[in-house]
């Protein structure tokens, strides 16, 4: 049962179906807000957990804050939603859209969620509640693939028997609660007013006495917003690593200086211009091929699109390519990887580059050994059953040939060349993720490899 004692003023409780990073983030920031939240997952292994106050994922600050509302009774989790649309003002559609089998993205999850929701207010004699679209779908999808479901499910029409809108999350993983706290802009896309003004209120009272930036909009430009966003981000990253590759190429470049004095330029900005084994996660990679599917199916030129997958694939290709130049040949070579998370903070190996670079390493005949802070449980469905899983960064480099630094954990950061020098059985680094100052480690005689820096003969 909920306790009712802290709710957000004008809206009793919410829905959240889907507890991914999105969803779950969600869910316990509005319950740690005073709002009594329901979050419908269907992975019941999951569900439990988070009814138990554990977090199924790797979140700062994440465990603390669900263990207090799970304890104050602020939030449920549940395999169905049921009668949860009884007393819900405002549900929230949270579910994955993974790349589907054409190359864009599948949306089974969200039509599944919108049929759930219909058939709810088919059996609710209860008014008009908000349905807000926050899974990155493509322009359109709202207003053309979830509303027609809702309403022939429910029997209800839009505007009048429920309220839909668009409201794109811009979380990033590793600090998914504090971005959600405190959110740099509002996206809504909304057909009629009532949808838009109603979550527009709901966010000034979870807010305040903050104002975020909110921007009103229609659900296809919304929608586009998110798509364009991450596929700018890529953008730059690609960039960057299209100018390390020249960088290598000369005699005294360095890529790090060369972003420095880009970021310079205010029409630029510094940020996402940070070189090495190129982008990975849940979403970059899969918004973008989202948005190339997108601009296929309206007849527009994808080929900058293309080049920016094209130019993350080369980055953990190359860095193989260099691995094998500088041992001669890879096979029965032991080669040390250190990260296997798609970036710091978190334990998602999603589309990671670590994942790419091991299964080439091992198709070159390497004998590979991994290490991660937190990754390596989720690693180890995704590779061979021949890669050896390391304790510490130490015991990784371990009699290794050569080193690969794949995530930038600050750990490795810190690595000493006298740790260096009496682990590995040849003190060669190639510093994928240019976390290392390579002048020390090159004083102490070992050899460094840095991503976007010229490097003499390879
Ligand atoms: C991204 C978006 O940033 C976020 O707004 C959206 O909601 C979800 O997708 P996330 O996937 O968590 O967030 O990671 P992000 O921090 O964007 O990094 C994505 C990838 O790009 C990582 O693999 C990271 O290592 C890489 N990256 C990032 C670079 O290679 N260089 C950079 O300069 C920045």
């Amino acid at each position: 049962m909920f306790s009712a004692s802290k709710m957000l003023p004008g809206v009793r409780s919410v829905v959240v179906i889907g507890a991914g990073y999105v969803g779950l983030t969600l869910s316990v920031f509005l319950a740690s807000r005073g709002v009594r939240t329901v979050c419908v997952e269907r992975d019941a292994e999951r569900a439990g957990k988070i009814m138990r106050g554990h977090s199924p994922i790797h979140e700062e600050g994440l465990p603390e804050l669900l263990k207090k509302v799970i304890r104050e009774g602020m939030l449920e989790a549940r395999t169905e939603l049921g009668d949860t649309l009884e007393g819900a003002d405002i549900v929230f559609i949270t579910v994955g859209t993974p790349t589907g089998s054409n190359g864009g993205p599948d949306l089974s999850q969200v039509e599944e969620a919108s049929r759930q929701i219909g058939e709810a207010l088919a059996a609710t004699k209860r008014g008009s509640p908000l349905i807000v679209v926050k899974s990155t779908v493509p322009p359109g999808t709202t207003w053309n693939i979830v509303r027609p479901i809702i309403e022939s499910a429910s029997g209800r029409s839009c505007g009048e028997g429920f309220h839909l809108c668009v409201n794109p999350e811009f979380l990033r993983e590793g600090s998914a609660l504090q971005d959600t706290i405190t959110p740099d802009r509002i996206v809504i896309g909304a057909k009629h007013g009532v949808a838009s003004e109603k979550l527009v209120r709901f966010y000034e009272a979870l807010y305040q006495p903050a104002k975020i930036p909110t921007l009103i909009t229609t659900p296809s430009n919304a929608e586009l917003i998110k798509l364009a966003t991450n596929a700018f981000l890529a953008l730059k990253i690609s960039f960057i690593n299209l100018i390390s590759q020249l960088c290598e190429s000369l005699e005294d470049g360095d890529v790090g200086v060369v972003a420095e004095g880009l970021g310079l330029d205010p029409r630029i900005g510094p940020l996402f211009l940070r070189a090495g084994l190129g982008f990975g996660g849940s979403c970059l990679p899969k918004d973008l091929r989202a948005l190339k599917a997108f601009t296929s199916s309206r007849g527009v030129d994808i080929s900058l699109l293309e080049a920016i997958l094209n130019i993350n694939r080369a980055q953990r290709i190359r860095v193989v390519e260099r691995a094998e130049r500088l041992l001669g040949s890879l096979a029965g070579k032991r080669v040390a990887v250190l990260g296997l998370a798609f970036k710091p903070g978190t334990d998602d190996v999603r589309e990671a580059a670590s994942i790419d670079v091991i299964r080439e390493l091992l198709a070159r005949g390497a004998e590979v050994s991994v290490h991660d802070p937190v990754a390596t449980e989720n690693a180890r469905n995704l590779l061979d059953k021949t890669v050896h899983y390391a304790s510490s960064a130490e015991d990784c480099l371990d009699g290794a040939d050569l080193a690969i630094i794949a995530t930038e954990w600050p750990e490795y950061a810190s690595l000493t060349p006298n740790k260096i020098k009496t682990k590995m059985r040849n003190p060669l680094l190639i510093d994928g993720r240019r976390v290392l100052n390579p002048q020390p480690l090159e004083e102490a005689g070992i050899k460094v490899y840095t991503v976007g820096r010229s490097s003499e003969a390879v």
